[in-house]
């Protein structure tokens, strides 16, 4: 495929909120974040306060937890609203193409480039990248990245001028790269480059307050879409919020979608029509003591996990526990295959 094709396939350049107001509705900025949940709420503030300084923004969190929205949410909060935001899925960069990908090429430079072409980072200058899924880089990118960020200028193969780079760079990863840099499969300097400001969405279980707002507003959505107009009922708001979504609000909106097919057109939704797993957390009764410790338990070792960005040693220090102490807990809790951690 040539390399044109594959660069409109990996990179979207999403609307700028110019034409949001041109279609409908205008939720633009930390607006789109809904929930009122402490770590919502901080969450707005701090992509507030990292969008006015022009630094590099690294967001972490768990697949589905808004981490493109909080991309999306520092652009158009940022001196650069009405600029390209153009978002790169590192996961799709092939290692042969990656250089013409990014800088272009110039016409000639390998046979087949009949024209030059512009790359991904020249065609998004003046605005933001928004480099996503960067755990997945090779290590052939990573060291290509580097050398472009701590450069600031790009080159283009086939040519000999350099041209410089105004970009605000973000970019997002469901691992935790500290602990990626720690086992070598992340080149630490390209980190350092990336993570200078670090956000992390938390988990949709760690912000249960928030379960209520999101599914009113996407049961909305969705029956806009199937011009339904039944109600969810009180159960069915309880099973959802008592469900622990490990695929966070994705996971909300696509059984909010499927809840809106299986739905009759008017009055009630009851919990019977929710997939069995979620259901069964509406028809369970109070949690016992062990249970509630257990839940804490979780909820606190993984907020401090987070917050050490996966450098165990660090949070053991924290909670006051040995490293292997740590893992044992992390282990017993069930903590252990569930990323980032
Ligand atoms: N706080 C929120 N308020 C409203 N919508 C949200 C919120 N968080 C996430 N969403 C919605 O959930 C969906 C998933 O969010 P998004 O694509 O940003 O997640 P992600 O972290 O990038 O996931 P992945 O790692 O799988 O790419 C999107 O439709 C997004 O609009
Ligand atoms: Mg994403």
């Amino acid at each position: 495929m040539a390399p044109d094709l594959l660069a409109i396939r990996r990179v979207t350049v999403r609307g700028t909120w110019r034409d949001a107001r041109r279609t409908g509705p205008v939720v633009i900025g930390v607006a789109r974040l809904l929930g009122d949940s402490e770590a919502m709420t901080a969450l707005r503030d701090a992509v507030a306060r990292a969008a006015a300084a022009p630094f590099p923004v690294l967001i972490e969190g768990e697949s589905g937890t808004g981490k493109e929205l909080v991309a999306r949410a520092l652009h158009e909060e940022g001196p650069r609203r009405d600029e390209t935001f153009a978002a790169v899925n590192c996961a799709t960069f092939s290692d042969d193409l990656i250089e013409t990908e990014l800088f272009g090429h110039a016409k000639g430079a390998f046979t087949g480039a009949m024209q030059s072409r512009r790359g991904l980072l020249e065609a998004s200058s003046g605005g933001t990248v928004f480099l996503d899924e960067v755990g997945e880089l090779s290590p052939r990118a990573q060291a290509k990245l580097l050398r472009t960020l701590q450069d600031g200028e790009i080159r283009k193969v086939g040519e000999n001028v350099t041209r410089r780079l105004d970009l605000r760079v973000v970019a997002a990863t469901n691992r935790t790269l500290a602990g990626e840099a720690a086992e070598g499969r992340f080149r630490r300097d390209l980190l350092y480059r990336l993570d200078v400001v670090h956000l992390h969405v938390p988990p949709l279980r760690a912000r249960g307050s928030d379960i209520g707002r999101l599914a009113t507003h996407y049961w909305d959505r969705t029956l806009m879409l199937t011009r339904g107009r039944a109600r969810l009922a009180r159960e069915t708001m309880k099973a959802l919020a008592a469900h622990e979504w490990p695929g966070n609000v994705r996971e909300l909106q696509n059984v909010l979608a499927a809840l809106a097919v299986a739905a009759p057109p008017h009055g009630e939704v009851g919990p019977e029509l929710l997939p069995a797993a979620i259901r069964r957390a509406a028809e369970e009764r109070r949690p016992t003591l062990a249970e509630a410790r257990r839940a804490f338990d979780r909820a606190f070792v993984h907020e401090a996990l987070a917050r050490a960005g996966g450098r165990r040693s660090l949070a053991a220090r924290e909670l006051g526990l040995s490293r292997q102490g740590l893992a044992k807990l992390v282990e017993r809790l069930g903590l252990a295959a569930r990323r980032p951690l």
